[in-house]
């Protein structure tokens, strides 16, 4: 039974989250040092969990395609590899370095604070922060550039059909109840952001400002909005969604702001797709006219495994 319990991919969307990318030093102690630690995870995570169970406390680790063969020691998803570079002709989707990826989620910022105080004494010398996000939810689930964001999301049985991959979607045992995870850290020029007037915006991100209404496809060949060229097809119309669980991040006082994309999917290759017509554009050279505002500094793929798989890594 526990044994294809997902990791908790369906989680509420909290007040907080942190975003913790890492690369493991390539040691064989180091390898076991990380396998113990993940092996471990629900025990870390019940530590904490514990302590407030009203706070809705939870953490999801992803494993990337490098380390995902001497870590696991298990079967690759069929999907899973490197977070590819996308090259439009304006804007570039870059890919950096991560073995592991922490999205750790709770109503309260201590408790973030605290797991991953405990994660990193565990882990030690044996890996290497390369990214820290610390988001936090802003109004009513706004970005930082003022649209409600994640409206689209698939909710209730929805989720899983979404985000979980099954035996439909992969032969290999070793994938199935997991599910991809793609993140870019964004970060925006609001000053000009915000020398555009509301309709303008609105075209960008294909909804209405204050009230979230969601605004017609522009006619094929025409500019499109953040909204159509992120909705994927396939031949026969079925749309394939993804959960995202973007949160905003950044500080005032030193001029930053941006947001943190995470995006959950069963099928890797709708995410890429999703990039590809956002940076190349569709037609090619009609870029999504959100990256004239939002710079990509982070790029990684990684995929989190059900938490029975995670449990047996120690094996
Ligand atoms: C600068 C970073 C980004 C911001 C601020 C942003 C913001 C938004 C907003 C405001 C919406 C409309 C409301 C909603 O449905 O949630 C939206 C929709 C969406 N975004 Fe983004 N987004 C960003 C990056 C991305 C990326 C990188 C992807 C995928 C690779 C993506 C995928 C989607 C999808 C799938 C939708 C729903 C489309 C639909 O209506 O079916 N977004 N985004
Ligand atoms: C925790 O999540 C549940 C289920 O989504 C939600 O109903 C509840 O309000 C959340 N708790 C807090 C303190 O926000
Ligand atoms: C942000 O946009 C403004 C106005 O378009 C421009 O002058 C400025 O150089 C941009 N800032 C950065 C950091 O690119």
């Amino acid at each position: 039974m526990s044994s294809i319990r997902p990791q908790r991919v369906d989680a509420p969307l909290t007040q907080f989250a942190t975003f913790l990318v890492l690369t493991v030093n390539p040691s064989a102690p180091s390898l076991q040092t990380v396998r113990s630690t993940l092996s471990d995870l629900s025990d870390l995570t019940k530590n904490i969990l514990i302590r407030d169970p009203s706070a809705n406390f939870t953490c999801t680790v992803g494993i990337g395609s490098t380390i995902w063969d001497p870590l696991t020691r298990l079967p690759r998803p069929s999907e899973l590899r490197p977070f590819p570079e996308i090259h439009g002709d304006k804007h570039t989707a870059i890919s950096t370095p991560g073995d592991l990826l922490f999205h750790i989620r709770s109503e309260r910022r201590d408790l973030c604070f605290e797991f991953e105080r405990q994660l990193l004494d565990r882990l030690g010398p044996a890996v290497t922060v390369i990214d820290e996000t610390v988001g936090f939810r802003y109004f009513d689930m706004r970005d930082l550039l003022g649209f409600v964001d994640g409206t689209a999301n698939p909710i209730g049985p929805a989720v899983p059909e979404a985000v979980l991959v099954t035996t439909s979607t992969e032969a290999n045992s070793a994938a199935v109840g997991g599910s991809y995870i793609v993140v870019q850290k964004y970060l925006h020029n609001l000053t000009a952001w915000k020398s555009l007037s509301t309709e303008h915006q609105e075209r960008i991100i294909g909804r209405t400002k204050l009230d979230n209404i969601e605004l017609e496809d522009a006619e094929a060949g025409a500019q499109q909005s953040h909204k159509s060229l992120a909705t994927i097809e396939d031949d026969t119309g079925e749309e394939y969604a993804i959960v995202r669980d973007n949160m905003p991040f950044g500080s005032p006082g030193s001029g930053e702001f941006g947001t943190y994309f995470i995006g959950y999917t069963a099928r890797l290759w709708v995410i890429e797709k999703m990039l590809e017509r956002m940076f190349v554009g569709e037609p090619r050279g009609k870029h999504d006219r959100i990256l004239d505002f939002s710079t990509p500094k982070t790029g990684g793929t990684f995929f989190a495994p059900a938490s029975g798989v995670l449990d047996s890594l120690d094996n």
